[in-house]
C-alpha cells in the first residue's frame, strides 16, 4: 500500500493505476462502517484509493474538530489489511489554500434537518468531496446512507456539475444492539449506550407501525419521540421524501424516516429509508 501525503505523491502513486478506481472518502478513526464501504469497493474495483482527512471546513465554530478521534496508525494498519493500494493522508495545507473558490449546498435540500442545525457544514462537505473526487479520479465512490442529506447532496453535485463518477450508496452498519456505527461513538460513556440505542429503537418502532400499515406521519413521529425521551435532547425527527421534503403519509419507496438526537458529549444521527 502506497500512503500518499501531498498531491504529487497522489499523482505519482496513481500512474500506475488502470481499470476502475473505487474510492472511499473518510475522516479517519475507522470503524465496521468504514470497512464495510472499503470492502465493497474493493470487490468491486481493480485499484482502491481510500483518503483519511479531518476536514475543517465542514465543522461547525464550537463542533469537536480539535477533539475529533484521530487514529492514524490504526487506520493504516486497517487499510493495509483491507487490501488499500493507495492511502491518501493530506493535511490541512495540502488540501486548500487562501480565499478559495467555493461551492455552495443548494438552498432548500441544503438548508433542512442537518443543514439547518449546521447551518454551513455542507458547504464545507461538498468543497472537500469535489475536491477529493477530483483528485482520486474515481470512476466509483462509496458513501453510507447513514449520512443520508451528505449522501443526497453528493449525488446532486456530481449531477450538476456533470462529474465522471459513479456514487454508490452503501447501508448502513449497526452494533449487535442496533446502534448504527459513527467515530463519534467512542464518546459515548457506558450508561449512554444504552440511552444512544433510543435512535435505531425509534426507528424499529416506525418500521412496525408502518408493516402494520400506519402511514400517518405524525402518529409515527409522536411514537418516535416517546422513545427518544431517553435521549438528552432530540434534534429533530422527520418524515421526509427522498427530495427531503416534509411528507403527510409515508410513500413506499420514496421515504426516509430521519433522526437527530444528542446522548452525553455526541451528538448522534440515524435513519431509515422506507
Ligand atoms: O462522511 C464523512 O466522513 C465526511 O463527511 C467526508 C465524506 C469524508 C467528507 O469529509
Amino acid at each position: 500500500m502506497i500512503i500518499a501525503r501531498t498531491i504529487e505523491e497522489l499523482q505519482e502513486a496513481k500512474k500506475s493505476l488502470t481499470g476502475s478506481i473505487g474510492f472511499v472518502p473518510t475522516m479517519g478513526a475507522l470503524h465496521q462502517g468504514h470497512l464495510s464501504l472499503i470492502r465493497r469497493a474493493r470487490d468491486e474495483n481493480t485499484h482502491l484509493i481510500v483518503s483519511v482527512f479531518v476536514n475543517p471546513t465542514q465543522f461547525l465554530e464550537g463542533e469537536d474538530l480539535e477533539a475529533y478521534p484521530r487514529k492514524d496508525d490504526a487506520d493504516i494498519k486497517i487499510c493495509t489489511l483491507a487490501g488499500v493500494d493507495i492511502l491518501f493522508m493530506p493535511s490541512i495545507d495540502v488540501m486548500y489554500e487562501k480565499d478559495e473558490l467555493c461551492i455552495g449546498a443548494p438552498a432548500v435540500r441544503g438548508y433542512v434537518l442537518e443543514g439547518e442545525k449546521r447551518p454551513g457544514h455542507f458547504d464545507g462537505m461538498l468543497q472537500v468531496v469535489m475536491k477529493l473526487l477530483n483528485l482520486s479520479g474515481a470512476t466509483h465512490a462509496y458513501f453510507g446512507k447513514k449520512d443520508a442529506q451528505q449522501l443526497a447532496l453528493i449525488m446532486q453535485m456530481v449531477k450538476n456539475y456533470f462529474m465522471d463518477v459513479n456514487i454508490v450508496p452503501c447501508d448502513i452498519v449497526r452494533d449487535e444492539k442496533g446502534l448504527a456505527l459513527s467515530s463519534r461513538n467512542v464518546y459515548l460513556k457506558d450508561d449512554e449506550v444504552e440511552r444512544a440505542l433510543a435512535l435505531s429503537q425509534s426507528l424499529k418502532k416506525a418500521t412496525h407501525m408502518i408493516l402494520a400499515k400506519e402511514f400517518n406521519v405524525e402518529r409515527i413521529k409522536k411514537e418516535m419521540l416517546s422513545i427518544l425521551s431517553q435521549t438528552d435532547k432530540v434534534e429533530y425527527v422527520a418524515i421526509v421524501n427522498r427530495d427531503f421534503q416534509a411528507i403527510e403519509e409515508i410513500e413506499i419507496g420514496n421515504t426516509i424516516i430521519l433522526v437527530a438526537a444528542w446522548v452525553g458529549k455526541p451528538r448522534l444521527i440515524d435513519n431509515l429509508w422506507i
